[in-house]
């Protein structure tokens, strides 16, 4: 069967890469992520992105936004808020695709991105454009920083060039079809999450349930994917340990009566930190 080649993802995967917190650190230890985001209407999803990049601990983090909208989070005020044009990417974790949009203006931000070098997540409509630009997925295959893509089944189908029926009839296949041609770690996300590297490794993810089924789930996922890279840990840790604790989380929030039913996304990042401290 299918399982027989994949691995059950588990702590013990990622452990290697967990550190306590230094006495003697500061923010700068922790890395910047910033997420490319904040189209008009989509402004919510680059939340959430950031705030599960803050709870899972991101040193500084911004909302690069495509259309700058209030500038502030009244409810999360450590995110801070930037025009993305212009924004300083280099040096920092991108998260591209939350809220992104498919403008123009989009498009040529997350091509300046893919040809930077730092490590990226790609999401949403971040992939949606990559499997619109044949361009624009050979460079992001070149990249030089680490790479994680977090597609949903469509997502995957899009850039794959076949329909979501057919990705879903063999995710293990698929998502390492998909990391083998963009050289990314791929999240192929859904009841049961699938986690593939370039080389054929694959890992299967058990944790989580359908109270996920709600929209901004896969945005915190994103977010929480950049923080860990962003905190220095490889694309294949990061992307283990950000599925493992996501769905944790989640099924922590169903244990206390918080779900499934009714869930939301914007209950996982502090769910998301408790998970990871318990670590
Ligand atoms: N069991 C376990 N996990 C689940 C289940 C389930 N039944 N259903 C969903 N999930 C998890 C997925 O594994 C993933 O981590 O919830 C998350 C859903 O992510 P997305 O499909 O990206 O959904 P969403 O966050 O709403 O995406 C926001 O971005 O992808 C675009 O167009 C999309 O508008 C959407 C936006
Ligand atoms: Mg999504």
């Amino acid at each position: 069967t299918e399982a027989a080649h994949a691995r059950l993802n588990a702590p013990a995967l990622f452990a290697g890469c967990l550190a306590p917190r230094r006495n003697n650190s500061h923010k700068g230890t922790y890395g910047d992520v910033a997420v490319l985001g904040g189209a008009r209407g989509m402004a919510g999803a680059g939340i959430l992105a950031a705030r599960a990049a803050l709870y899972a601990g991101a040193g500084r983090v911004f909302v690069a936004a495509v259309d700058p909208g209030p500038g502030l989070d009244p409810l999360q005020p450590e995110i801070m808020f930037r025009d993305a044009a212009g924004f300083a990417f280099d040096g920092r974790t991108v998260v591209a695709g939350p809220g992104m949009g498919d403008s123009a203006g989009a498009t040529h931000l997350l091509s300046k991105v893919i040809d930077g070098t730092g490590p990226l997540v790609v999401d949403a409509d971040a992939l949606n454009l990559c499997a619109a630009s044949p361009d624009l997925a050979a460079r992001l295959a070149a990249h030089g920083g680490e790479v994680v893509i977090t597609p949903h089944p469509l997502e995957a189908a899009r850039l794959l060039g076949v329909t979501a029926a057919v990705v879903q009839a063999d995710r293990l296949e698929n998502a390492r079809e998909l990391a083998e041609r963009l050289d990314a770690v791929v999240v192929l996300k859904g009841a049961g999450s699938v986690i593939a590297r370039p080389d054929g490794e694959v890992a299967l993810n058990a944790t989580g349930n359908p109270g996920l089924a709600t929209g901004g789930t896969g945005d915190v996922l994103a977010g929480l994917v950049g923080t860990l890279l962003g905190q220095g840990w490889p694309a294949w840790e990061a992307a283990l340990a950000a599925t493992w604790l996501h769905g944790a989380a989640a099924d922590r929030l169903v244990a206390g009566g918080a779900g499934p039913i009714g869930l939301t996304a914007g209950e996982l990042p502090r769910a998301i930190r408790a998970e990871l401290n318990a670590l």
